[in-house]
């Protein structure tokens, strides 16, 4: 199956002001994908019959903020399309699909749309393309985290609320961004509900598409209805310089006790810091499976039943 190209700009209203945010504060402009059939119920279930099940991601939460110990990965194989989309409507589940434009047709040829709309507008290359699905119940959430690559969410259906807070101390530290670039943390990180008065927070709604600058911690809470959204994650080659320094510097701190900082200019220090990072990943290869383990598994009624 073939998507269809709108008509016009696949964002409607890129302006100065967004074009001059990008990577340096957070954009908010308009998008048309909502109106795709792509994303019906019939288009979901399809989707998750075809996506393969080994790579979904699939998460339930419980209520405390500040609990990031509820956060669970479980299992969802044997169930179909319309099952899994009928347990995440009355559950309590967050599914992501990542990396659906390397698995499915459609997908890559929807993230090769968005990419090249950020390449024409933005003048920059959009590198290694992450375009994930993300459906997810009612009231369900996502904790405090940060992504180690720059990040765009395209709302599709349902309504959520988004959080973002400095990146900066006290909310993130330089060490703990390391400790996401270098995997040993999944994203997540400590979170106080006090943070939230210095938080920008806004209601993402279909048609609602938000960047923010690389590494900048957030969380999301869903409205009371089925959420489906797009998470584009990518690179731009100032994003990869800055994770390959932090990759270095959580080295340099781990292993020599170093309190490293991250050069953002060209200059010696960047150009040694690459050469570090480099050298380091010649030597080590790192490791791209799930930190959570499978502690739950889903029924085909939609019941949680211990893994
Ligand atoms: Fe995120």
């Amino acid at each position: 199956m073939t998507i269809e190209r709108q008509e016009g700009a696949m964002i409607a209203d890129w302006t100065d002001e967004a074009i001059c945010g990008f990577e340096n504060s957070i954009v908010r402009v308009r998008h048309g994908l909502h109106q795709r059939p792509m994303f019906s119920d019939e288009g979901l279930a399809r989707v998750l019959d075809l996506y393969p099940r080994e790579a979904l991601g699939a998460f339930t939460m419980g209520e405390d903020l500040e609990d990031w110990g509820s956060w669970r990965r479980g299992g969802v194989q044997g169930l179909t399309g319309d099952q899994l989309l009928g347990a995440v409507k009355d559950g309590r589940l967050w599914l992501n699909l990542r990396h659906a434009n390397l698995h499915l047709p459609e997908f890559a040829e929807l993230c090769a749309e968005i990419a090249e709309e950020k390449e024409l507008r933005l003048g920059t290359r959009i590198l290694n393309r992450d375009l994930g699905l993300l459906i997810s119940s009612p009231r369900a959430r996502v904790f405090f985290h940060l992504d180690v690559p720059l990040s765009s969410l395209w709302q599709v259906r349902g309504e959520k609320r988004i959080w973002f807070y400095p990146r900066r101390e006290p909310y993130v530290s330089d060490a703990w961004i390391e400790r996401c670039v270098l995997r040993t943390a999944e994203g997540q990180a400590p979170y106080r509900a006090e943070w939230d008065a210095d938080a920008t927070s806004f209601p993402m709604r279909p048609g609602d598409m938000t960047t923010w600058p690389q590494n900048m911690p957030h969380r999301v809470d869903n409205g009371p209805m089925l959420n489906v959204s797009l998470s584009m994650e990518y690179m731009t080659p100032r994003a990869l310089r800055r994770a390959r320094v932090l990759h270095a510097n959580g080295v340099l701190r781990r292993s020599l006790g170093w309190s490293p900082t991250v050069q953002e200019r060209p200059g010696p220090g960047l150009a040694a810091k690459l050469a570090f990072h480099a050298a380091h990943k010649l030597l080590n290869k790192s490791s791209t499976s799930p930190i959570l383990p499978e502690s739950f598994r889903v029924t085909a009624e939609g019941k949680r039943i211990a893994a």
